[in-house]
């Protein structure tokens, strides 16, 4: 289908239209209905009073004994006023018969079976609407002659309500030209005003087709706070996002080049070093193919834990949860670390307020201990201590681990758990190490549903907080 006839534009053009129609559809019933009643009653209303005013004006005449005259008298008198008045008009006596007739031809009909004419030689006036199979619908009005308070005839006044209807059309037709022109300024607006919604719609599209395509990324420049601007803002949020994640896969693929690198330049500066020095003893080859034997090993290391690290990510690893105590886990790290904490004179203080038995996957929240026991030994000055302090509230288990190292510089904290960052790459190379152990951490952490934050101050030392939930959901 044409692309036109299926635009939201066109959809809410049709929408005002349908309902400008069914409004004029409306108000057409209510003015016709309401005009045929009005003129209608007018009509019945006047044709009463004529009637009042003839009977009066003939009853004279149709009771004195000179009959012959006042035939023609009544006559005329018929006739003129039928004319006037656009309207047949009958003169019967008491018994209902015509006495005479201005179209003539019911002269000596017996009426009296009309219930109009019953009720009027009975005393009553009346006027209304019939319908009648031959001629359609026709109005009668039917009006005692009295004199001297005696009911001596009646007259029936039978005229057509045509005239009202050729009325009320010509209100009608201007009110048909009238509703041509509002249907007309009704599309021209409602196609004009409808941009104001399909405008912004088509800017939203054509950003997030540019997103999706790869192509330069815009922000959405709607100002409006209807759904509409809503719209643009979560869109703008969305795209922010993926720019983020957009610059992190970037930043994270650079970062594992740059890692790969430095081991394999290592391997190509040995491999070269022993192709382009004379033939040496085998000692001399021993030493290099221990190097190369180490450089392969960091290689490995760096390998292992990045695949770690993908794995928690993509949560291909499910938790191998089993009730544990974290008192008994935290003492194994200490020991572990302590002879490696020895050589830098440092002193692990493990401080218990707590047996807490948590429900965790004891070999990944080892790695997390290790990791900042660890980190806290390596980053710690000579003769410096470490606190290991472990408690508990209604909820977590809460783990601290307090150093008197070098810190780390407040900008640096927000990024400390990002994959491969290290506060300074130099200095954390002489220290060893990849930068991925605290993005484990934090990784393994989450997945148990847990916490982890950082404190910290250059110089003086940092302090992490690791919270695991008591009760798992
Ligand atoms: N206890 C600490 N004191 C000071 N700096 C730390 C501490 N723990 C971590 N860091 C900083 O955070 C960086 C990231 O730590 P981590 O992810 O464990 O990587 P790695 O130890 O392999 O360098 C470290 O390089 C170091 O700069
Ligand atoms: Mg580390």
């Amino acid at each position: 289908m044409n692309k036109l006839f299926i635009s939201i534009r066109w959809k809410l053009v049709s929408t005002y239209l349908l309902l400008v129609l069914l409004t004029l559809f409306t108000i057409d019933g209510l003015i016709n209905a309401a005009l045929t009643d009005y003129m209608l009653a007018e009509k019945n209303n006047n044709l009463l009073s004529q009637g009042a005013i003839l009977a009066d004006q003939i009853a004279p005449s149709l009771s004195v004994s000179n009959k012959k005259n006042n035939k023609n008298y009544i006559e005329q008198t018929l006739k003129s006023y039928s004319i006037n008045i656009n309207a047949r008009v009958l003169l019967l006596n008491n018994k209902g018969t015509v006495i005479s007739d201005s179209y003539d031809n019911y002269n000596g009909a017996d009426l009296n079976y009309i219930k109009a004419v019953q009720n009027a030689l009975a005393g009553s006036s009346s006027a209304k609407l019939y319908f009648f199979d031959d001629v359609g619908q026709t109005i009668y009005a039917c009006i005692p002659v009295n004199q001297a308070g005696e009911i001596i005839g009646a007259l029936l006044i039978s005229a057509s309500p045509n005239d009202i209807y050729e009325r009320i059309n010509t209100i009608l037709g201007d009110f048909y030209g009238l509703s041509v022109l509002v249907i007309a300024i009704t599309l021209v607006f409602s196609f004009l005003l409808t941009d104001i919604f399909s405008k912004p719609i088509l800017e939203i599209t054509n950003v997030v087709k540019n997103v999706s395509s790869g192509k330069q990324i815009d922000e959405i420049t709607i100002y409006s706070n209807d759904e509409l601007g809503v719209l643009a803002d979560s869109t703008n949020l969305m795209i922010a996002r993926l720019t983020a994640i957009d610059d992190v896969r970037k930043q994270f693929v650079s970062n594992v080049s740059h890692e790969l690198r430095t081991p394999i330049t290592s391997l190509k500066i040995i491999a070269q070093t022993m192709l382009e020095s004379p033939p040496q003893e085998v000692g001399i080859y021993q030493e290099f193919m221990a190097d190369i034997n180490g450089e392969l090993d960091r290689l490995n290391d760096i390998i292992d834990t990045l695949l770690n690290l993908t794995n928690l990510e993509q949560e291909q690893s499910e938790l191998a949860l089993s009730a544990t105590s974290l008192d008994q886990l935290i003492e194994q790290c200490i020991k572990t670390l302590k002879p490696i904490a020895h050589k830098k004179n440092i002193n692990i203080y493990y401080h218990n307020r707590a047996d807490v038995i948590v429900e965790i996957d004891v070999i990944r929240i080892r790695q997390c201990l290790i990791n900042l026991v660890g980190n806290a030994v390596k980053y710690n000055h000579a003769g410096g201590k470490v606190d290991v302090y472990l408690s508990n509230n209604r909820e977590n288990a809460i783990i601290k681990i307090k150093d008197t190292g070098i810190g780390i510089p407040e900008k640096d904290i927000p990024h400390i758990f990002d994959r491969f960052y290290r506060v300074d790459s130099a200095r954390a190379r002489s220290t060893g190490g990849s930068g991925l152990g605290l993005a484990i951490v934090h990784q393994i952490v989450a997945l148990h549903g847990g916490t982890i934050e950082l404190q910290s101050k250059v110089n003086t030392g940092s302090e992490f907080t690791m919270c695991l939930p008591l009760r798992r959901n």
